[in-house]
């Protein structure tokens, strides 16, 4: 295989970035890190890492995956970072990850999508959504042939200020994010399928009495309030009154698998 492309996503949005561009890619495999052993890469001439952007950075599960991975010292990398407008320092952060093994990020490319992050607001009006669909399709047709041509650069970023600013809320934030999950709960719609057990990708929860029970080891994924099938989560007081996101082209099988 000439190509791997790594993922990771909570709502989709991700893992549709990396099916759009291992389709485009032609001869590329997509894996979800999640489960991947650090022999994963295998002798790939080229690695992508695909990831939402949380907090304006990387998620810790990304960077304790690709801190693991083991790769060939002269292998082309390149990431999308997937975001809602803010990309901040995400993909820079992620080149300095790789720098200190001695390894170099040749392209990143920050591809926008509709926000998930359900605790701001529910999803997107339609019209909104598809227009922001539509775009990152051409980011993503645009960013196959640099990659295709092995090209270098570039490295996204947002503006100094947030980059300033974010960062240093990004590192605050890291440390609390495992815990945030004490504001999830569960209403009376729950029907006990587990699905939100089974999505979790931190295996984060366990059923007691036929509900959701959370772990404290949370990565604000969101994947559990998203996709539960009857909107039975809920995260702090305003989201009953909130449309749930997820990519529509995206299924819960997808991302079970
Ligand atoms: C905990 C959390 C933090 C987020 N922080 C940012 C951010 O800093 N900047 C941004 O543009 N979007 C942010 N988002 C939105 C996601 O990056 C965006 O919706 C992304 O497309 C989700 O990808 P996924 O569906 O693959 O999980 C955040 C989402 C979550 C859940
Ligand atoms: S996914 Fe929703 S309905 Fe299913 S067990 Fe979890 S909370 Fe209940
Ligand atoms: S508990 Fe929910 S938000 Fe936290 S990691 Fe699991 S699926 Fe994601």
């Amino acid at each position: 295989m000439k190509t791997v492309i790594f993922y990771y996503s909570g709502t989709g949005n991700s893992l549709w970035s990396a099916r759009l561009l291992a389709e485009k890619l032609g001869d590329a495999k997509l894996k979800p890190m999640k489960g991947a052993d650090a022999l994963a890469a295998g002798d790939a001439e080229a690695v992508g890492f695909v990831f939402p952007v949380h907090v304006w950075g990387i998620p810790f599960p990304v960077m304790t995956f690709i801190e693991k991975l083991s790769l060939r010292p002269r292998v082309y990398l390149f990431a999308l970072a997937v975001n809602a407008g803010q990309v901040s320092r995400a993909l820079v952060q992620l080149g300095g990850l790789l720098d200190g093994r001695g390894l170099k990020l040749a392209a990143g490319y920050s591809i926008v999508l509709p926000s998930n992050y359900i605790p701001w607001g529910g999803a997107a009006p339609a019209e909104r959504q598809k227009a922001r669909f539509a775009s990152a399709r051409a980011k993503l047709h645009a960013a196959a042939a640099g990659i295709a041509n092995r090209e270098s650069g570039p490295i996204e970023k947002g503006p100094l200020w947030q980059r300033i600013v974010f960062t240093a809320i990004y590192q605050m934030t890291l440390k609390q994010v495992h815990k945030m999950d004490k504001d999830f709960w569960c209403d009376d719609k729950c029907n006990s399928c587990e699905i939100c057990v089974r999505i979790c990708p931190a295996g984060n929860i366990e059923m007691k009495k036929g509900k959701p029970a959370w772990k404290h080891n949370c990565e604000q994924c969101l994947a559990c309030i998203q996709w539960c099938p009857q909107e039975s989560i809920q995260f702090g007081k305003k989201t009953p009154a909130y449309e749930r996101y997820h990519h529509p082209e995206i299924t819960l099988q997808d991302m079970l698998r």
